[in-house]
């Protein structure tokens, strides 16, 4: 059973067609990465997924629950099971790292305050942020406040992780420290859709590739057919190009 289906999906902004018959399905624990030119529609696709923009063809299947995003219940349901991060890492800096973490599981979600404090302590331990907790945002570094950031996603309990191009803000040498807590929460079977840049890395964590282009994806495979057997050509041009850098 697919965790998460995406079904000949299309936006579009105005007269400009963002996705064009977009389908992927997601099983649980898997990893997919989406790559492509900037402007192929990535962000778009995970922006739909998370009801932030809305679809003008197709649908959406959630465990095998269509997704109404026509509906503001059917979306804030969506999203207890849908996390997502952004490039842009958009922590609250009025709010130390804990209560960043916190937040939304004690307000929105109304879960108790000290199960919460325990579990996001923890989540905070896990990507090597426990001794930060009482911190403020602007005291950590670009990689430290994405980490915080994801541990926020992951307090909301999702069972999918979006992730859009989580490293491309921070500076070379933070960006490892970033990908370790990714290919962590990979190895403990969390599902994850994964929009990234970093090939050796998408290569390395994802069960499949998929490759867009101008709204639509025109290849999808295992990585290793997707990176060193690409059918379509331009897969093949968008990996020589890669290849240079
Ligand atoms: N809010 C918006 N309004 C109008 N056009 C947009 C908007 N967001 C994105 N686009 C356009 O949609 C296309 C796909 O963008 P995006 O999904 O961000 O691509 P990617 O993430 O692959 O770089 C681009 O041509 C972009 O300029
Ligand atoms: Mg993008």
């Amino acid at each position: 059973m697919a965790h998460l289906q995406v079904n000949n999906l299309s936006c579009s902004y105005g007269p400009l067609k963002v996705l064009d018959g977009v389908n992927l399905s997601l099983e649980k624990g898997q990893v997919v990465s989406l790559i492509g030119g900037s402007g192929s529609g990535k962000s778009t696709l995970l922006r739909v997924i998370m009801g932030l923009t809305k679809p003008d063809q197709g649908s959406i299947d959630l465990e095998s629950q269509p997704i109404d995003y026509h509906s503001p219940g059917s979306v804030r349901s969506a999203r207890e099971k849908i996390a997502i991060v952004f490039q842009q890492y958009n922590l609250f800096h009025n709010m130390s790292v804990l209560q960043n973490v916190m937040v939304t599981p004690v307000k929105v979600q109304k879960r108790p305050a000290a199960k919460v404090r325990e579990e996001a302590l923890a989540l905070l331990a896990k990507v090597g942020l426990q001794s930060k907790s009482e911190v403020y945002p602007a005291q950590l570094s670009g990689g430290q406040q994405q980490r915080v950031a994801i541990s926020r996603a992951l307090a909301l309990h999702p069972h999918i992780l979006l992730l859009d191009e989580v490293t491309s803000a921070l500076d070379p040498e933070l960006v490892g420290e970033v990908l370790d807590t990714v290919r962590t929460l990979a190895n403990e079977g969390m599902t994850m859709l994964i929009v990234s840049h970093e090939m050796r890395f998408v290569r390395e964590v994802s069960d499949q590739v998929a490759m867009m282009d101008k709204g639509r994806i025109i290849e999808m495979g295992p990585p290793e057919q997707v990176f060193d057997a690409p059918q379509n050509p331009r897969t093949q041009a968008f990996m020589k190009k890669i290849a240079w850098h």
